[in-house]
């Protein structure tokens, strides 16, 4: 927790990524709204319940490139009939369940008071395991897919509503500006004090920089190709004291600004990064796989998933970050140091566990694989 002073009352994650359950999103709620609901953060037991009950299918209805370099495309989605979707907040995301089989989370980018469409933006990850590809190239305009969500893991609580800062300055690192692009426009309406830095290889490879122009001075765009690679501390734009920073981006981007933050506890530091966070304090354990006896070794700095995956490569997954719950897997022997942020004590007793994040707090675990 070194380096973080968490707000009272405040969703968002500690610099382990764990979060805690946020009561001021349904004042929130209320302002922004017009009415009360039900926190979508973070409340155990109605994650378990949107879990099992929310999937639906939903229709494109439009696809669109959004930055220069053509990797980056948005989609709109609505119902089949058009009939009014589930609200959310900024910092939401949708599930997808790909055609394939695949599943994979994307930020709602769009309007949060715009009930009939929903926006998400894929950057193509040629190098990845296919997810962007398929959207990119084989769901089109008319095409259905199934989605499940809004679910919120990167909390807003902006200073004023829910948190005691006094400034906010946001940093989008390339596509991890989907997240942060309703946050700032919340900000806007707010008239909050509030800035950002977006920062990428190239204008061309930066989406939405329309939109993000839109917001005049505010925004600060600092590309790889004219000034090289980025300081952290050119990032946090020589952040102030009572400053509540929400970020999304590369992990070494993250990290670097961690860093920095880290003794500065006048500082708030809330992230979403693109992948799996590094392991911390790991240590070894051996793994089998019940139905094929195989056993597998985990080491203390690589995930159950990362080995497993060598044995299984179709084992689903998709957040790596312990959010998604799509890599849930039957524990048959030993104990679990769980490390996720979504299984509720009910999934915990049943013996589920997340292997993208959690590990034995034994020497040995015994998996339904
Ligand atoms: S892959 Fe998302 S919780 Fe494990």
């Amino acid at each position: 927790m070194t380096g973080y002073r968490p707000a009272p009352k405040v969703v968002p994650p500690n610099l382990y990524g764990r979060r805690d359950r946020d009561l001021t999103i349904r004042f929130y709620d209320r302002f922004i709204g017009g009415y009360v609901r039900w926190s979508m953060l973070i409340h155990r037991g109605a994650v378990k319940s949107r879990v099992d009950d929310n999937t639906t299918t939903m229709v494109i209805l439009d696809k669109r490139v959004e930055a220069q370099d053509e990797n980056v495309i948005s989609l709109i989605l609505a119902a089949p009939d058009d009939h009014e979707l589930l609200p959310w907040h900024p910092g939401a995301h949708l599930d997808l369940r790909l055609p394939s089989g695949r599943q994979r989370q994307y930020s709602l980018c769009g309007d949060p008071a715009d009930r009939r469409r929903y926006r998400i933006a894929v950057r193509r990850i040629p190098e990845g395991n296919g997810g962007s590809i398929e959207i990119h190239d084989e769901l089109q305009v008319g095409s259905e897919i199934k989605v499940r969500g809004p679910h919120n893991g990167f909390g807003f609580a902006a200073p004023g509503f829910g948190s005691p800062a006094k400034h906010l300055h946001f940093v989008a690192g390339g596509i991890g500006i989907t997240p942060i692009l309703p946050m700032a426009r919340l900000a806007q309406r707010l008239q909050l004090d509030w800035t950002m830095t977006y920062t990428g290889r190239s204008r061309d490879s930066l989406p939405f920089l329309d939109e993000v122009a839109e917001f005049g001075d505010r925004v600060t765009i600092r590309t790889d190709d004219e000034h090289g690679l980025p300081d952290p501390k050119e990032l946090l734009n020589d952040v102030r004291p009572n400053t509540a920073i929400y970020t999304c981006g590369p992990v070494p981007m993250i990290g670097g600004m961690l860093d920095v933050l880290r003794n500065n506890p006048e500082v708030e530091f809330h992230y979403e990064r693109f992948s799996a966070p590094p392991v911390v304090d790991g240590t070894a354990f051996e793994v089998e796989l019940a139905r094929t006896g195989e056993t597998v070794e985990v080491p203390a700095d690589r995930t159950v998933l990362e080995v497993v995956r060598q044995k299984r490569p179709n084992i689903a997954y998709s957040c790596q970050q312990g959010f998604c719950r799509t890599c849930i897997v039957r524990v048959l022997e030993g104990s679990v140091d769980h490390r996720d942020t979504a299984l509720i004590d009910e999934d915990r007793d049943r013996g589920d566990m997340l292997v993208c994040v959690s590990r034995a707090a034994g020497d040995r675990l015994v998996l339904d694989l």
